[in-house]
């Protein structure tokens, strides 16, 4: 596994693998990583010749200078996990290497990124682009690997790629790797205190619940459901629960409105903001 820093040296690791002939598949990570991000990695090794892993914690997607600066790092460990799972080329850059100067681009990323996590957190996903677009640029890949626990991310990168001419990079989407006890892997499971941590797995469970509950009623009456029961546990605050079209993330008032609909919720755990999301229908 070859672990590089530069774009530069990027590109050269890449074209060795692309002169034998391999694809390339690009698997984005901000590190601290865990099974979720490795399942990724596992597919790209799968599916590509020459298998790259970013690891960046992007300043530009944080809209909260705490978050920013209480993201765990982990580089060693990061990189065991990824010479272990077959991983050929890490690019973990400095962040004068991806921002040399300013990046004051705006993009038009449509009404994907207003919803739920853009209303929440004005300019992240503006940031997401900037550091994604970057990042295909330098390693051009042929596939690129996202979990499907940032829901509406994937979509918002779609969209960038549209709006760059990046659209021929396929984007694969990967399921949700959970805990045993159905807690989605996250980096940020690790600030749960002990008391934290045993109530989070009820965000899945009752997700869970309410699509039995979806089957006898509304969607107003299931978002009301799973916001009261998560807002009756000790520590917990949900901040939005949505029921969204999966493919355009508009919200959608009937459960026959659309063939693919998802619930995207956000809760604060204590001061630790856990993402999750479920499928209730997928024709
Ligand atoms: P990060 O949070 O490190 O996540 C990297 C990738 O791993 C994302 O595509 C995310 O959806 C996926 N992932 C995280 N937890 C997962 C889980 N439990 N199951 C499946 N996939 C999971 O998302 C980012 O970084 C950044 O925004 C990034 C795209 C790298 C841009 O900076």
């Amino acid at each position: 596994m070859e672990i590089v820093s530069t774009v530069a040296s990027l590109k050269e690791a890449i074209k060795k693998f692309r002169d034998n002939g391999d694809s390339v598949g690009l698997v984005p990570t901000m590190g601290a990583l865990h099974n979720g991000h490795i399942s990724l990695v596992k597919k790209c090794i799968a599916e590509n010749g020459c298998c790259v892993v970013s690891i960046f914690v992007n300043p530009t997607q944080f809209n909260d200078k705490k978050d920013l600066q209480l993201y765990p790092r982990t580089p060693q460990e990061d990189c065991k996990l990824l010479e272990e799972a077959g991983c050929n080329i890490v690019f973990a850059p400095e962040v004068e290497e991806m921002y040399p100067v300013e990046d004051t681009r705006i993009f038009n990323l449509g009404p994907v990124a207003e919803v739920m996590e853009g209303k929440f957190r004005p300019g992240h996903f503006n940031g997401v682009a900037q550091i994604v677009s970057k990042l295909f640029y330098a390693a051009e890949p042929d596939n690129a690997y996202f979990g499907e626990k940032d829901f509406q991310q994937i979509a918002v990168i779609r969209s960038m790629a549209k709006e760059l001419g990046l659209d021929k990079i396929n984007i694969v989407a990967v399921p949700i790797v959970r805990e045993e006890d159905g807690l989605a892997l996250s980096s940020r499971n690790r600030r749960l205190s002990p008391e934290q941590r045993k109530n989070a797995p009820q965000i899945w469970e009752t997700l869970c619940k309410s699509c039995k509950f979806a089957e006898s009623h509304t969607v107003a009456e299931t978002i009301k459901f799973v916001i009261d029961t998560l807002n009756g546990i000790d520590q917990m605050r949900v901040e939005y629960y949505e029921i969204v079209n999966g493919k355009t993330l508009m919200p959608v008032q009937d459960w026959n409105e659309a063939d693919y609909i998802v619930g995207c919720i956000t809760v604060f755990c204590g001061e630790v903001r856990l993402i999750d999301n479920i499928t209730y229908k997928r024709n």
